[in-house]
């Protein structure tokens, strides 16, 4: 992997990645597609015709339904759902924690239920590992403790101290994997995870922990989990600095538009998050203007596109009182065009951001687009 950092405008970072699987311009969003597949009928074709530069999928996930080892006998994930571009899975800790009902963590890792079919489950740092390597993604991401949002400080000290100790060993299996004649892609990329939830000294200790063990890429994790977005960016204001401004910054699960506009101007260029996938599903779809809920009757007789001048396959060819009707049809053709349209919104306006830091102009493009988004939300 090479990280070249082009420029900066404050302290907004437009890099570039390259990986085996392509470059990476960032600042960049990533689609999240669980089970290696967008919700809302979206293929691989379109994921390239919206400017998908990563596509993002879950480790556990794919572990309990269809196997990893599944996958690796299609050559791995690339091959199983033909995209030949950068891949980033995220390592199962997240997920599991946010599974209801029974889990256990211990030091040598978490004991759970399938969320498919009850039967019992053990991940560590090392299996979480092994699934990734089976998967060959592009960038596999930490074994980590998504700590609970409010945790006390104690709690908090213990599970980011585990998550230290669960890093190294990540770092040592995903070494060995790497070596091994057989693995997919030799040159899987390891991210470590930052955590301390709102305590600043913990999230600064840490940072500055994971930072000297020189891996390619760091994220903030354990952020957007219910504290408010001023804590979020508090937070973000306080640790970035850090962490290598060499390596790509990644803020996981995050976020609105704003969300992604003010932590780009606070270092952060990598980015996920379902609301574009959700949100579509549900008919709510984005315009410079602010969202818009597509049921609402007063679209009824609307002729116009989502979006005038969006160039998405939604806006190109559909007036928004036809995909109102599709919608209330319950006709799949209505959440996909959503869908689509609402990726395509944000990766248009990654672009955006990403000139904006070339052109020198981010903080009055980030006010403009802010303004613009909140005029009409009232
Ligand atoms: N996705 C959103 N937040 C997190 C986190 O803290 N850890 C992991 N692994 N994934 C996340
Ligand atoms: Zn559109």
């Amino acid at each position: 992997m090479k990280y070249t950092l082009i420029k900066k405008d404050g302290r907004a970072k437009r890099a570039e990645v390259t990986t085996v699987h392509g470059t990476i311009q960032t600042p960049v969003f990533m689609n999240v597609g669980t089970v290696a597949a967008i919700k809302g009928a979206v293929s691989t074709d379109d994921l390239r015709e919206i400017k998908t530069q990563v596509q993002l999928s879950n480790t556990y996930h794919l572990h309990v339904r269809t196997g990893d080892k599944l996958i690796r006998q299609f050559g791995g994930l690339h091959q199983f759902m033909n995209w030949d571009r950068p891949i980033l899975t995220d390592s199962g800790g997240f997920q599991v924690f946010s599974l209801t009902g029974l889990r256990k963590i211990k030091e040598e890792g978490v004991y759970f239920q399938s969320h498919i079919d009850g039967h019992k489950i053990f991940m560590g740092p090392e299996e979480s590992m092994q699934i990734q390597s089976n998967l060959g993604s592009t960038i596999a991401m930490a074994f980590d403790e998504c700590p609970p949002h409010p945790a006390t400080r104690e709690y908090m000290q213990n599970s980011v101290d585990r998550t230290t100790r669960w890093l190294e060993r990540c770092r040592t299996e995903m070494a060995r994997l790497n070596s091994l004649p057989e693995t997919i892609n030799k040159e899987q990329l390891l991210f470590g995870i930052n955590q301390g939830g709102t305590y600043e000294d913990i999230r600064i200790a840490h940072a500055k922990t994971i930072s000297a063990m020189d891996l390619d890429g760091y994220a903030l994790g354990g952020l957007a989990v219910g504290e408010s977005h001023f804590e979020m960016y508090r937070i973000l204001d306080e640790t970035v600095p850090y962490l290598p401004e060499n390596k790509p910054t990644y803020l996981m699960g995050v976020g609105t538009p704003a969300n992604i506009l003010e932590a780009v101007d606070r270092g952060v260029d990598f980015f996920d998050c379902v609301y574009p996938s959700r949100n579509g599903r549900h008919g709510h779809v984005y315009t410079n203007k602010g969202k818009l809920n597509l049921f609402n009757s007063r679209f009824e007789l609307d002729a116009k596109p989502i979006e005038e001048g969006c160039q998405c396959p939604a806006c190109r060819s559909y007036s928004r009182a036809y995909i109102r009707h599709l919608l209330k049809a319950k006709e799949m053709l209505g959440m996909r065009l959503c869908v689509l349209h609402n990726l395509y919104f944000y990766n248009t306006m990654m672009e955006e951001i990403r000139d904006a830091i070339d052109n020198q102009c981010y903080g009055e493009y980030k006010e403009r687009k802010l303004a613009g988004m909140t005029e009409a939300q009232s």
